[in-house]
């Protein structure tokens, strides 16, 4: 089948499977290597990325759902002004080691902060983050990172910002 796609502000008309999952074709067909595969079986959160505005592990959507989406990968949110500070935060807790899951955490954080209902408590973040599995670091070290973000209002203030000039604007 014939789908468009928006991945990361640039349209792509591609030829696939019904089934194919939005994973590979991120990964093999438009070459989005930063979303990475873990389990496969939408239980580790390492392959989440953002479709129409709601974070989804890519490894489950099969292609015959995306006609005319909007995807962001972990590449298209480098272009929000918040990417920085949020990859700061993670590096200066100590969250990140091999790295291999912080596309999916960088992806989950821009959602759940997005969505920020205040106080953001730690039981809040645990809950949020339950599908995001990392296998080196240990969760002390990442959910730090998230409290950080979630405390400061210019964060919140800067994801509602970057939000507003990723999905309204294609109205
Ligand atoms: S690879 Fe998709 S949830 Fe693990
Ligand atoms: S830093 Fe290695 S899996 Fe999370």
């Amino acid at each position: 089948m014939k789908i468009v796609l928006i991945v990361n502000r640039k349209p792509y008309k591609i030829n696939v499977e019904p089934k194919r999952r939005l994973l590979d074709i991120l990964r093999d067909d438009l070459n989005f290597i930063g979303t990475k595969e873990g389990c496969g079986k939408g239980e580790c959160g390492a392959c989440t990325v953002l479709l129409n505005g709601r974070r989804v592990n890519s490894c489950l959507v099969p292609a015959f759902q995306l006609e005319g989406s909007t995807v962001i990968t972990v590449e298209g949110l480098r272009n929000w002004k918040v990417f920085k500070p949020i990859e700061r935060a993670f590096i200066e807790n100590g969250a990140v080691q091999c790295g291999f899951c912080f596309p999916g955490f960088v992806i989950s954080t821009v959602s759940f902060l997005k969505e920020k209902s205040s106080p953001v408590t730690l039981d809040k973040i645990k809950t949020a983050f339950g599908g995001n599995i990392c296998r080196c670091t240990g969760y002390t070290k990442i959910l730090a990172a998230i409290q950080e973000l979630a405390d400061q209002k210019d964060i919140i203030d800067q994801i509602q910002e970057d939000w507003k000039n990723e999905f309204n604007a294609r109205k």
